[in-house]
């Protein structure tokens, strides 16, 4: 099977190419900035060798359209899009290419042929319906997006029911929930850099929000479920999206963990909650999907701590 990746040499991206070219498949990678991306932190050099990167703008459905048909692609992974602060920061760009981007996704799927659209939503698409008393939110909730980046993720899941209704197209939204690994560059996550990377690094940190409790997925479990919503029967998959869930930990908890590993780094908690506090239901998913996360919270944290100073060259942990 030959998949094309949107986003493919960005931080998840790079791990469901990976994943794929595991399992033996074919891979292209489309993105427009394919050189400072973290693909070359994830693959080995042969790896990367088997990847076929091609350079554009999802923008661009015309461009994108001919890269399908010239690629003969079996199906779309679609992941590039401007995360929560680049979309506050930009607002027409953020419309530009989380929405009209993603609608040319679907387009261009529709006009070659192509079966099956699995595309990144979010749990800021769902938001904080706050008229929901159950702390745990099912995968079926109302939405109510409390940023332009949810808003917009919550708009793509409307388009990806609309292609599916209207033209057949397979499209699978899946909603993760905050993502960590190794060569994450970017986000509106910018508290795992103090929670993960800094102390890794032997830099002291201080991890805001420590009140909250966040449901982290690792990213090698985000990219399986990829996968997997990639190449499930299409008979199986009876929600246009998925709510695609980690382990559920509080900041303080993770904090300690870090502690223990790194004793020697000074590791500050600052008061405070995150903006969703609510948990999240992943059975949808494991019923549909067939995905469970392999990963608990501290096994993630530790493999990405211990690959973060194999690659600088610290002792390991
Ligand atoms: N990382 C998370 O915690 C998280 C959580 C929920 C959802 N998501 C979603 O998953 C997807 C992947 O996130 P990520 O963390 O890998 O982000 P990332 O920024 O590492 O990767 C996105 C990639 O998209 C590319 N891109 C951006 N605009 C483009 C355009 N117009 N044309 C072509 N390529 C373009 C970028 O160059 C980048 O390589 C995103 O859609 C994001 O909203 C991420």
């Amino acid at each position: 099977m030959k998949y094309l990746i949107t986003g493919g040499t960005g931080f998840l991206g790079s791990y469901v190419a990976k994943n794929l070219i595991d399992g033996g498949h074919h891979v292209v990678c489309y993105d427009f900035a394919p050189n400072v991306n973290s693909i070359q932190q994830v693959l080995t050099r042969e790896e990367l060798e088997s990847v076929t990167i091609r350079s554009g703008n999802i923008c661009d459905l015309a461009g994108f359209t001919h890269v399908c048909q010239d690629e003969k692609v079996d199906t779309i992974i679609h992941l590039a899009g401007l995360l929560k602060s680049a979309c506050e920061e930009n607002v027409p760009a953020a419309i530009d290419t989380n929405l009209s981007g993603t609608v040319n996704i679907f387009e261009a799927a529709r006009i070659c042929g192509i079966k099956r659209v699995v595309y990144a939503s979010s749990i800021d698409a769902i938001g904080q319906p706050d008229f929901i008393e159950e702390p745990i939110l099912r995968n079926d909730v109302p939405h109510m997006p409390l940023n332009i980046y949810g808003k917009l993720k919550d708009a793509c899941e409307f388009m990806g029911a609309f292609y599916n209704t209207r033209y057949g197209l397979e499209t699978v939204g899946l909603r993760y929930v905050v993502t960590y690994g190794k060569a994450r560059m970017r986000g509106g996550s910018n508290w795992i850099v103090e929670l993960l990377n800094k102390p890794a690094m032997n830099i002291d940190s201080v991890v805001p929000f420590g009140d909250a409790t966040s449901d982290m997925i690792y990213v090698k479990d985000a990219a399986g479920a990829t996968v997997l919503a990639a190449s499930v029967c299409a008979d199986r998959l009876k929600q246009p999206a998925y709510t695609i869930t980690g382990e559920a930990k509080s900041v303080r908890e993770m904090r300690d963990y870090v502690a223990e590993l790194l004793p020697h780094v000074d590791i500050q908690l600052q008061p405070g909650t995150l903006e969703l506090e609510k948990g999240y239901d992943g059975s949808a998913a494991r019923e549909d999907l067939g995905y469970t996360p392999k990963y608990s919270v501290f096994e993630g944290i530790r493999e990405t701590i211990r690959l973060i100073r194999t690659e600088a060259g610290l002792t390991s942990i």
